[in-house]
C-alpha cells in the first residue's frame, strides 16, 4: 500500500500532537508545520522528533508565501488545519491578530492548495467549533443548529466555516469542518479552564498553592478526551462525501462540577457557599494521605472577575448523532469521570516532579531556588 502523507497545521498543540501518534500508527508521512520561537517549547511533540515519517517545516498562518512554499513541497493526500489562536479570552485582547490566524489563515491554506493545482486530490479538514453556537439558541447543538459566534474568536472561526463550504461548493474540493465541542487532556493548555483546575488541585494537594481563582463557574461543556477526537478528524476526511461534522459526546457538565470532581481525585473534598462572584469552595474533609496538610475549614477556591469575559458562551452542549450514525465514531469511550480522573493523575505525577509548563510557574524565585531555572 502506498504511504499516505499528511500536512498538520499547529502540530504543536495539543490536538496536532494526538494526531500525529494517530497518523504516524496508520503509517502516514506526517509533516508538520512549527513557528520560530525564541525558546524551544515543542514539549507536546519532542518524544516524536527525530523518528522515521515525522518532519517539521517552519512556517505561519499569517504567511501566505510560506503556506504556498510548504504545501507545494510536501504535496500532501491531507492537510488538517489545527493552527490557531485558539484561547477565547485571549481574542477579547488580540481581536485583529485572532482574525488573521483563525480567519484569514483558513483561506491562505485553502488557497495555498489551489496554487499548487492540488485540489482535486488533497483534502483538508477544519478545526472548527462549538464556540460557532456561541449565544446558543438551541440545545442541544447539531449540524443544523444556527451559529450565533459570542467572541472575536468565533467571528473569525465562522469565517474559517464558511470559505471551507465556499471552496467545496465553488471548486469542488474536499474540504471539511468539525464542529467540535471541548476536548481535553494530559496535554491541554495550562490556561483553560480544566487544566488550570487540575493543576490547581494537584498543586494545593501537594501544599504548592493555596487557592485557586476562576470565574463563571456556571457555564456548562461538553467535555471530551481529545485523543478520542483526532481520530474522527481522520473518519471525516476518510468519508465518501466532503460533509461538516459535530464532534461531542453528548454529556453535559458545569465547570463547578468539574472543579469539585478534580479536587476530589486529588484527595480533597469541596463543598460550596454563597452565589456569583461571592461563590467560594471551602475544604470539608481530605483523605488520609492529606490528614496533616491543614486544608480542612479552609478556602479553596474563590471567584475572580479577572477571568470574566466581556461576552460568555455559557451552555455548550453537543449532539453526536451524525458522526456516530455516518462515521462509525465512538462518543462515549472515555466518560467524564476518566477524564478528570486521568487529567489529575498526570498533573499529581508533574506537580511532584516539577514537570509543569510555564503559566504554573508563577513563583520564580521557588524554581531558581529549586535549581529549575538557571
Ligand atoms: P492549541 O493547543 O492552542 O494549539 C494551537 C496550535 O496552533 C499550536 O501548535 C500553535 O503553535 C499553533 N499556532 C497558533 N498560531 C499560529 C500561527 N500564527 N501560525 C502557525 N501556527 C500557529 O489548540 P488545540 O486545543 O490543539 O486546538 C486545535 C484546533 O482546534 C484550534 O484551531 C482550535 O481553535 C480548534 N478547536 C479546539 C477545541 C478544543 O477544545 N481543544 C475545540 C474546538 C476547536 P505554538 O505552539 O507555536 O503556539
Ligand atoms: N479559561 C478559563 N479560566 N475559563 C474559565 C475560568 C478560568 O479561570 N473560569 C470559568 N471559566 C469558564 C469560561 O468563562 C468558559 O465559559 C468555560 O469556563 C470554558 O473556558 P475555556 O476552558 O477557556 O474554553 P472555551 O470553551 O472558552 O474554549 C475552548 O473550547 C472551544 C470549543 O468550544 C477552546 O479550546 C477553543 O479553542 C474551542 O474552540
Amino acid at each position: 500500500m502506498c504511504m499516505k502523507t499528511a500536512l498538520i497545521t499547529g502540530i504543536t498543540g495539543q490536538d496536532g500532537s494526538y494526531l500525529s501518534e494517530f497518523l504516524l500508527a496508520k503509517g502516514y508521512d506526517v509533516h508538520g508545520i512549527i513557528r520560530r520561537s525564541s525558546v524551544d517549547y515543542r514539549e507536546r511533540i519532542a518524544h516524536l522528533e527525530g523518528t522515521p515519517h515525522f518532519h517539521l517545516h517552519y512556517g505561519d498562518m499569517s504567511d501566505s508565501m510560506g503556506l504556498v512554499q510548504i504545501v507545494g513541497k510536501v504535496r500532501p493526500d491531507e492537510i488538517y488545519n489545527l493552527a490557531a489562536q485558539s484561547h477565547v479570552q485571549v481574542s477579547f485582547d488580540s481581536p485583529e491578530y485572532t482574525a488573521d490566524c483563525d480567519a484569514t489563515g483558513v483561506l491562505r491554506i485553502l488557497e495555498a492548495v489551489r496554487q499548487n493545482g492540488l485540489e482535486h486530490s488533497c483534502r483538508i479538514y477544519q478545526a472548527s467549533t462549538s464556540e460557532l453556537y456561541g449565544k446558543v439558541e438551541q440545545v442541544p447543538q447539531d449540524e443544523q443548529t444556527p451559529f450565533h459566534p459570542y467572541s472575536p474568536y468565533a467571528v473569525a472561526k465562522l469565517y474559517g466555516y464558511w470559505i471551507v463550504k465556499e471552496y467545496r461548493e465553488a471548486y469542488d474540493m474536499f474540504c471539511c469542518s468539525g464542529i467540535l465541542f471541548n476536548h481535553e487532556s494530559e496535554r491541554r493548555g495550562e490556561t483553560f479552564v480544566t487544566r488550570k483546575i487540575t493543576l490547581a488541585a494537584a498543586r494545593i494537594a501537594q501544599g504548592k498553592q493555596t487557592k485557586l481563582y476562576l470565574g463563571n463557574l456556571s457555564s456548562l461543556r461538553d467535555w471530551g478526551y481529545a485523543k478520542d477526537y483526532v481520530e474522527c478528524m481522520w473518519l471525516i476526511l476518510q468519508n465518501k462525501r466532503p460533509e461538516d461534522f459535530v464532534i461531542a459526546t453528548g454529556v453535559q457538565h458545569s465547570v463547578r462540577e468539574f472543579c469539585e470532581l478534580a479536587f476530589q481525585y486529588a484527595g480533597i473534598h469541596l463543598r460550596w457557599e454563597g452565589e456569583g462572584k461571592d461563590e467560594k469552595g471551602i475544604c470539608v474533609s481530605v483523605s488520609d494521605n492529606l490528614r496533616d496538610m491543614d486544608l480542612v475549614g479552609k478556602v479553596l477556591v474563590e471567584v475572580s472577575s479577572d477571568f470574566y469575559r466581556p461576552t460568555d458562551v455559557v451552555n455548550l452542549w453537543g449532539n453526536p448523532a451524525k458522526a456516530k450514525r455516518e462515521l462509525g465514531w465512538n462518543p462515549a469511550k472515555t466518560s467524564f469521570e476518566d477524564l478528570v480522573k486521568l487529567m489529575v493523575e498526570s498533573d499529581m505525577e508533574k506537580v511532584r516532579n516539577e514537570v509543569i509548563l510555564g503559566h504554573a510557574r508563577t513563583n520564580l524565585a521557588e524554581y531558581l531556588e529549586k535549581g529549575i531555572v538557571k
